[in-house]
């Protein structure tokens, strides 16, 4: 059975302070977000750290989900700078994206990491989303399928079978991220189609994500692929009527008939 799910990644965006507060209000409130939850479609957002408390508590009673943008690998220790699972969850989280391409771009995460803190995540009372994606020079190099079924494996190889049956998958192609140049349907439906195979042989099974520059204009494009499950939106969840307006796109494309 398919598990829509729409997620917002504020990624370095909002500050704590009365505009955040209005953001949340807005999307706390927006009737997007009812009948998404009444079309069973899972809402999360992941907020930057400092305002996940905040939010999560703005957002109590709603059936938004909140998520952290990462985690740590260790629940606690001599870490400077870092959160640790259980941290968010007391926090209210209940999600986590992990191996994002940002973080491995900038922090250097690799498959092996990205699985620990997989591990990490569903130890500490989370979800994990985890991301993956092709660079454009290794599309261009014709290496997607290859590289895509190696960041899977190796993560899956350190994280193992019952943790990734316990995640969630993101494709995101790194040349459709804050590009407005998203996957077509061509490509978005053979890397998914992809993922599952690969996902398959190791018999997971497991929603799997689109994100890369999911707009209100193109989501009920992407949306109606065979294999896409959900989104996972940058830019465009930003603003509360533009993800309303994806989640709208969620819900006629999954409203139970
Ligand atoms: P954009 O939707 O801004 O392209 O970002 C996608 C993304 O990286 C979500 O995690």
């Amino acid at each position: 059975m398919r598990r829509p799910i729409v997620a917002g990644n504020w990624k370095m965006n909002t500050e704590p302070g009365p505009s955040l507060d209005a953001m949340v209000s807005a999307l706390a409130h927006h009737p997007s977000i009812l009948r998404a939850h009444h079309a069973g479609i899972t809402v999360i957002v992941a907020p930057p750290f400092l305002s996940i408390a905040t939010v999560a508590q703005s957002m109590h009673g709603t059936a938004v989900h909140i998520a952290g943008q990462n985690c740590h690998h260790e629940e606690s220790g001599p870490y400077t700078g870092e959160v640790s699972a259980q941290a968010l969850f007391a926090s209210g989280a209940t999600w986590v994206l992990v191996g994002h391409s940002e973080r491995r771009r900038d922090a250097y995460e690799d498959d092996a990491l990205v699985g620990k803190k997989a591990v990490a995540a569903v130890r500490g009372g989370l979800t994990p989303i985890i991301c993956v994606g092709e660079t454009l020079e290794q599309r261009t190099a014709g290496i997607t399928h290859n590289v895509i079924a190696g960041q899977l494996l190796g993560a899956l190889a350190i994280a193992g079978r019952d943790v990734f049956a316990a995640s969630v998958i993101a494709y995101e192609p790194v040349w459709a991220i804050g590009t407005g140049l998203a996957a077509t349907p061509e490509q978005a439906q053979d890397v998914h189609n992809h993922i599952r195979n690969v996902l398959a042989s190791a018999g997971v099974s497991i929603p799997v994500l689109y994100g890369g520059s999911v707009t209100p204009e193109n989501a009920m494009e992407l949306f109606s692929i065979e294999d896409i499950d959900g989104a996972l939106v940058g830019g465009a969840s930003l603003k509360p009527d533009s993800f309303g307006a994806i989640l709208d796109a969620a819900e006629a494309t999954w409203r139970v008939a």
